[in-house]
């Protein structure tokens, strides 16, 4: 865990804060990679994870990008109302589960509303190490659009495009001419809403990408339909203890209840803390970290929020 000061808070768009930390003891903070997040531990109690925007060469500062959901369960309102310049907070240090690709031929980039936060970060490490890369940001409109003026003055502006749903339809995003031309080496980065990112993925597949140069990070969970959720069992292969999970309780808790250590972040399946070994039964998954061919391997399941198709799963616990 790291003690750190907010040293600034910044509006930079309707409904978005930056914010800057910095150590409090004043010594560098720790490298991280473009694409990494930290959990920020709010003053309320609650732990989010934002994706680290400054420039991973700048180790005196961590920069993230709050915007303020309407729907917010606590947490970026309690980053918007309650966290100001000069509180400290503790953050975790930096996990990278959206990593670049160095060696790519292309690299596209698509950020929609504030998934530009880890896309911007790659962005500023694409063209440091002068690859080919391109950036497309999407948008409501420009007063929502978060860092315009920095991506407009940096040096890889001709690479980045906007596209705002309330200007003209020519300037939208072509997202089938965007990802035609797929050939082997590329690589492509999508952060967003769910909708947007389905989107961009269905596109990418349909013009041939092949699932392992799709890299995403969802940034909140999608809400989870009711009603889909029945009991079941969960197994420990160490002991062979068996445990009940009702319907509306999670195997995370249930196993922290009994005892069973199980670590957890974001308890939304986003961060893969939890992911755990499943050695039978068939996992329902609800999670957003795996893979689809992880998840149908069936081996691995988030217990923050996945749940059993079969009536008994048994864990490498
Ligand atoms: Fe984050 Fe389960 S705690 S995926």
């Amino acid at each position: 865990m790291l003690q750190v000061k907010v040293v600034r808070k910044t509006r930079e768009a309707e409904g978005v804060f930056s914010y800057e930390f910095a150590a409090i003891s004043g010594q560098s903070l720790p490298a991280f990679s473009a694409g990494s997040h930290i959990d920020v531990h709010l003053p309320n109690g609650l732990v989010r994870q934002y994706s680290l925007c400054n420039h991973p060469d700048d180790l005196q500062h961590y920069q993230i990008g709050v915007l303020l959901d309407p729907a917010s369960r606590g947490g970026s309102k309690a980053m918007h109302e309650q966290v100001s310049e000069g509180d400290h907070l503790k953050i975790s240090e930096p996990r990278n589960l959206f990593p670049l690709t160095h060696a790519a031929r292309r690299s596209v980039l698509f950020a929609g509303g504030i998934g530009i936060t880890p896309i911007l970060c790659m962005a500023e490490r694409l063209a440091q190490i002068d690859a080919n890369f391109t950036m497309h940001y999407c948008s409501r409109s420009e007063d929502r659009t978060a860092f315009v003026e920095r991506i407009k003055q940096s040096h890889f502006a001709g690479q980045v495009s906007f596209h705002f749903d309330d200007l003209s339809p020519e300037q939208r995003l072509q997202a089938p001419k965007v990802l035609s031309g797929y050939t082997e080496g590329d690589h492509l980065y999508v952060c967003g809403p769910g909708g947007f990112m389905e989107f961009i993925l269905s596109a990418a597949r349909e013009a041939g990408w092949p699932e392992a140069s799709l890299h995403r990070e969802y940034f909140a969970a999608a809400p989870q339909q009711a009603g889909e959720s029945g009991s079941f069992e969960i197994q420990l292969a160490s002991s062979g203890r068996r445990l009940v999970i009702p319907a509306e309780r999670t195997v995370a808790e249930v196993l922290l209840e009994a005892g069973v250590d199980i670590p957890l972040s974001c308890e939304q399946g986003i961060c893969g803390t939890c992911v755990t070994r499943v050695l039978e039964g068939e996992p329902d998954h609800r999670d957003m970290f795996l893979t689809p061919e992880e998840q149908a391997r069936n081996d691995q399941f988030t217990p923050c929020c996945s749940r059993a198709k079969s009536t008994c799963l048994v864990l490498d616990l």
